[in-house]
């Protein structure tokens, strides 16, 4: 009997195969249910008391011996595997270069984010409008001076059509395709007349908020924007500044205080430490009207910032023309996940 088992000794030894499966079927030979070890270990019963004990002995060494061939043909095997393997003969031997998010993606996808998880969804809207649209039915008459604050592209043959000058033409499209509640952000590219510089670009991108249902208060805006603020820039200060824009009345801008410790910050904040970063307001009841809402049952508020403004905020960047030059060697420091 000991002598059987140590015919499985000699066998142990002897495999050397370094295939995977190979190596798995060894295993099962011995070790399995059915394998050569279960089968030993039931004739166990079968042998003469005197041989018992010597029998036991070998019987542990072989599953001793076999547990470790196992370990080591593994061992060997997954070492061999890794330095021989080539895994495509035809990829370049140079690093490739993966590619980034634009920074303006990044950060738009930051604060869709934050609005979409207290309830916001997304609405877009076409960039070519018509007057109505885009200012109108926001309380912006023709021949309104306030028509200038956002120097306008217009469509030379059609003077009713023109490229929109902010994405509050998105909120009247919305408004007037769907009944409160309302909680929507609208992203997306819009253009103005200005001349070219470091502050300010003919195209740009905005991201505007909406949000109307019963009851809504300026109280409720001033904490959507502190959660909005603490969000995306941690816990600096916010204030709100009273001002003036005809969709909506009463009308503020929002700062944040960005600090006065060195001579950077003196400049980017005038001097003040204060950062003017979006409008908003309580929505004007014509504007309501004027999309199909009852302003006697409804009310809500609105906001909206450029999207550039607030990247170069938080990445520290002083021309805002390189978000439109792709320079790739602006454009690969910008390594993100979102
Ligand atoms: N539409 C304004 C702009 O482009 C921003 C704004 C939106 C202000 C909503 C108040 C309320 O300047």
């Amino acid at each position: 009997m000991v002598d059987a088992v140590k015919k499985y000794f000699d066998l142990v030894k002897a495999f050397e195969s370094l295939e995977p499966d190979e190596i798995e079927a060894f295993r099962i030979s011995y070790l399995g249910k059915k394998g050569i070890l279960n089968s030993l270990f039931s004739d166990f019963r079968k042998v003469p008391l005197k041989e018992k004990k010597s029998f036991g002995v070998e019987l542990n060494k072989l599953k001793t011996a076999v547990l470790e061939k196992v370990r080591d043909l593994k061992e060997v095997s997954k070492k061999k595997s890794g330095s021989n393997k080539i895994s495509d003969p035809t990829r370049s031997a140079f690093k490739i270069n993966t590619g980034s998010k634009h920074p303006l993606s990044i950060v738009k996808n930051r604060i869709i984010d934050i609005f979409t998880q207290i309830g916001f969804n997304i609405s877009e809207g076409p960039e070519i409008e018509d007057d109505w649209h885009n200012f109108t039915a926001l309380n912006l008459p023709y021949h309104h001076p306030a028509r200038d604050m956002q120097d306008t592209f217009f469509i030379e043959t059609n003077p009713d059509i023109l490229l929109r000058t902010h994405t509050s033409s998105v909120q009247v499209r919305y408004m007037e395709n769907n009944q409160p509640p309302i909680r929507t952000i609208s992203p997306g590219r819009v253009f103005r007349n200005e001349a070219i510089s470091s502050r300010s670009h003919c195209i740009f991108h905005q991201i505007e908020g909406l949000y109307v249902a019963k009851d809504v208060s300026f109280a409720d805006l001033k904490q959507t924007l502190n959660y909005f603020t603490k969000s995306l820039f941690g816990n600096k200060k916010m204030r709100l500044r009273p001002s003036f824009f005809p969709f909506t009345e009463p009308s503020a801008e929002v700062d944040i205080y960005w600090g006065l410790e060195t001579e950077k910050d003196y400049r980017i904040t005038k001097g003040t430490g204060w950062l003017e970063i979006m409008g908003c307001g309580m929505v004007d009841p014509n504007v309501l009207e004027n999309c199909g809402i009852d302003s006697e049952n409804y009310s809500g508020f609105a906001f909206g910032m450029g999207i550039e403004r607030i990247a170069m905020l938080l990445y520290q960047i002083s021309d805002i023309r390189l978000f439109f030059e792709n320079d790739i060697r602006f454009l690969k420091q910008f390594k993100t996940t979102i």
